[in-house]
């Protein structure tokens, strides 16, 4: 098992150089160009490993097979694309920037290629290999080590621009997951390395149904002295777009001011109720003592059931035999 992932990981590592010396080459010039537009910096660009798969059918074929690497190994790893119905065999990233996903350890475990321009899909990642499940890998979490001696705090954003973006104005400690929701492998991999996590969702109605599962996801794992915070961004920008118009002291703000996960939960439950309403404030407190039940035992659980107490003017001894209760009835 060690060695396939050996085997896997000099495959991509040869990949890897093989965009970034692409980028360099004549033909990478509308590449650069696009990179330069996005206004990213050569060193950002080779901090990131970033670099650019030519617009042909099988430059990375003839350049892997000739250092003796089969067609069934690139195919396993998502170079190469084999077509049952046609018989072909193609490479996969075409006439794409492409992004090296780094392993914890710095080695490329997959690729994520977008477009130059408008066509789709507008990002195309590396399929599920031995090396590469997306459930686990977070963009960015490698450079984000290797730039800080010490990291306090991790921002999870949405996409590998937003992490280059903010890196670009000095900001590395981003991460993203790579077009899926957080996972708890994602949260359990970050909490071995810093003790808060920073959620930034975009402003609309996809921004907080993310942060509605992201809760759900972080509640169990909220052991002593970990921490989680949610911030929402203005509506229609990213962090890329937020970071250009502001500037990296503004973003820093929001995210010092993000709202800390006990806030966060009474904040969310009340929005669009009416609390002066009974039954308004029976649905805020039944969400709200759904969310603590998951928490695991332990002081900011107490801190929630009576701060919830204080807001609903309920006893907080009713919420506890309450929640009790809804235990038992689900297992
Ligand atoms: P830019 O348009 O380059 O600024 O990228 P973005 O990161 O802002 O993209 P967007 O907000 O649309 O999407 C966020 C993330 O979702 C991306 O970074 C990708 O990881 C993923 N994603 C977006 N579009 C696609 C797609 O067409 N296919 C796949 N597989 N993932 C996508
Ligand atoms: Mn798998
Ligand atoms: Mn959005
Ligand atoms: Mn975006
Ligand atoms: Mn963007």
């Amino acid at each position: 098992r060690e060695r396939k992932r050996k085997e896997g990981v000099n495959l991509l590592e040869l990949a890897a150089s093989f965009f970034r010396e692409r980028l360099k080459m004549p033909e990478g010039e509308a590449a650069r160009a696009y990179l330069d537009k996005r206004g990213l910096s050569p060193e950002v660009v080779r901090d990131f490993g970033i670099g650019f798969a030519p617009a042909e059918w099988e430059a990375m074929r003839r350049h892997l097979g000739e250092r003796g690497i089969s067609e069934a190994v690139q195919i396993e790893y998502g170079l190469l694309v084999h077509r049952e119905d046609s018989g072909r065999t193609y490479d996969r990233f075409r006439d794409r920037v492409m992004f090296p996903i780094r392993d914890i350890r710095g080695r490329t475990v997959a690729f994520g290629g977008r477009v130059l321009g408008d066509a789709k899909p507008k990002y195309l990642n590396s399929p599920e290999t031995p090396v590469f499940h997306k459930g686990r890998e977070l963009y960015g979490l490698y450079e984000a080590r290797q730039a800080n001696a010490r990291l306090d705090r991790l921002v999870i954003v949405e996409g590998y621009m937003d992490v280059v973006a903010l890196a670009q104005f000095g900001i590395r400690n981003a991460v993203a997951t790579l077009g899926t929701a957080t996972t708890e492998d994602h949260l359990s991999r970050l909490f071995r390395v810093v003790d808060e996590v920073v959620f930034c969702f975009d402003g609309d109605q996809a921004g907080r149904q993310a942060a509605d599962r992201a809760l759900r996801t972080a509640l169990p794992m909220m052991i002593d002295g970990r921490q989680a915070r949610f911030l929402f961004l203005p509506e229609g920008e990213d962090p890329d777009t937020l970071v250009r118009r502001e500037g990296a002291k503004a973003f820093e703000d929001r995210v010092t001011c993000a709202s800390p996960l006990s806030e966060f939960l009474f904040e969310q439950a009340s929005q669009g109720r009416d609390l002066a309403r009974i039954e308004d404030r029976e649905r805020y407190a039944s969400q709200v003592l759904e969310a603590i039940g998951l928490l695991p035992e332990g002081v900011l659980k107490s801190l929630l059931l009576t701060e919830l107490s204080r807001r609903t003017g309920v006893d907080q001894s009713s919420f506890e035999s309450l929640m009790k209760h809804h235990g038992e009835a689900e297992s």
